[in-house]
């Protein structure tokens, strides 16, 4: 009988989940004669009633290297521990996540996602036997088990071309411009869009800023002629003694959007002459096609994703680590996030070009 094994997208989509869809149906049918299914929406295709599953072929893999988003629908709305019931009720029902894996005959799910996806997966396999293979997702570029994340490149790109549109709009009008930034509690998207865009500021959520050092930049730039400004913000960036908050207000404001550059902007205002617009990019940088490296990287975590499963290595996620793509165990990848590395190379290479971060 043909191994039949679940595939799954979970959480904030990003540009490449659909390559690595593609790669691992593909090499799991033409390898290994595999049968796959794709289960809609995370975890959820497996709860409802009918169940939610597409049988994946290589003629449903046609053109999805390039495209964006995720064929097989997310949410990041759906532990299956804590699942939403009608009414704000909520209930365990990782028993029937197991129990729709055995009934439909699955040797096990592969479970592409952020932190919050891989940390569902390691429950369902430790607590429910459910076996999982992870693949690590985030344009945040904040898991600390590997080395990059495929998305990351496509929302710099993003960034760094918005930032290159923002520069002719502020040199004409003489302005200073804040472009705020996806990352959650992260700052690389920020740093490497800044970095790549010529951006005179960057605020990190790494290093509290100080906002006389930023008015400061800005004036020194006016003195020697230039009259324009580009600040790029991180969504979590603030200021320093800012009332950080709570975790979940803090995750309030970052759902709602537009928080750190209004308030970098209000902080500016009356320190710097000059007239000050911000843009929120949002989700901008999670849509549309991934990058080229992206696509690669997608691909390879595809094909990596495989060799686990029919390695029976269940329980560990693909990464890439010295530019090796390898397996690691679930439990070791989601210990700690990885922040910007306020010591390292990206800061220094900005510090040494002149971009100011708001701090010594
Ligand atoms: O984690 C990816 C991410 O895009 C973050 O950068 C951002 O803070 C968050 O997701 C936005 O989530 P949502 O799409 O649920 O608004």
């Amino acid at each position: 009988m043909k191994r039949r094994v679940g595939i799954l997208t979970g959480g904030g989509d990003a540009p490449g989940l659909n390559a690595v869809i593609r790669a691992f149906v593909k090499y799991g049918i033409r390898r290994f004669g595999w049968e796959i299914v794709g289960v809609e929406d995370s975890f959820n295709g497996l709860l409802d009633a009918p169940r939610r599953l597409q049988l994946m072929t290589l003629r449903s893999c046609q053109g999805l290297l390039h495209r964006g988003g995720t064929v097989l629908g997310t949410t990041n709305r759906g532990d299956p521990f804590d699942f939403p019931g009608p009414n704000g009720t909520r209930s365990d029902r990782s028993g029937d996540v197991a129990q729709a894996v055995a009934d439909e005959g699955l040797s096990g799910l592969v479970c592409i996602g952020g932190d919050g996806t891989q940390a569902i997966s390691l429950r369902l396999m430790e607590e429910c036997g459910v076996p999982v293979v992870g693949v690590p997702k985030t344009i945040d570029n904040d898991l600390s088990a590997t080395d990059a994340t495929f998305g990351f490149h496509s929302a710099v790109e993003v960034a760094t071309d918005a930032l290159d549109r923002l520069h002719t709009t502020a040199e004409s009008h003489e302005r200073v411009m804040f472009l705020e930034v996806m990352g959650r509690d992260a700052g690389h998207i920020a740093l490497s869009a800044g970095l790549a865009g010529g951006a005179d500021v960057i605020l990190l959520p790494e290093i509290p800023w100080d906002p006389d050092r930023v008015a400061e930049k800005v004036r020194a730039r006016q003195r020697i002629g230039r009259l324009f400004s580009i600040v790029v913000v991180a969504e979590g960036a603030l200021p320093m003694g800012a009332d950080v908050g709570s975790p979940s207000e803090r995750k309030a404001r970052l759902k709602r959007g537009g928080g750190a550059a209004q308030i970098a902007m209000a902080t500016l205002e009356g320190r710097v002459d000059a007239e000050m617009r911000s843009t929120v990019l949002g989700h901008l940088q999670r849509g549309g096609s991934p990058i080229a490296f992206d696509r690669i990287l997608a691909t390879r975590f595809g094909v990596a994703a495989a060799d686990l499963v029919a390695a029976n290595r269940w329980g560990e996620m693909v990464r890439v680590w010295n530019d090796e793509v390898d397996g690691v165990p679930i439990r070791d990848a989601i210990r700690t996030y990885r922040l910007v590395d306020i010591d390292g190379q990206l800061v220094r290479a900005a510090r040494a070009t002149g971009i100011e971060l708001g701090s010594a």
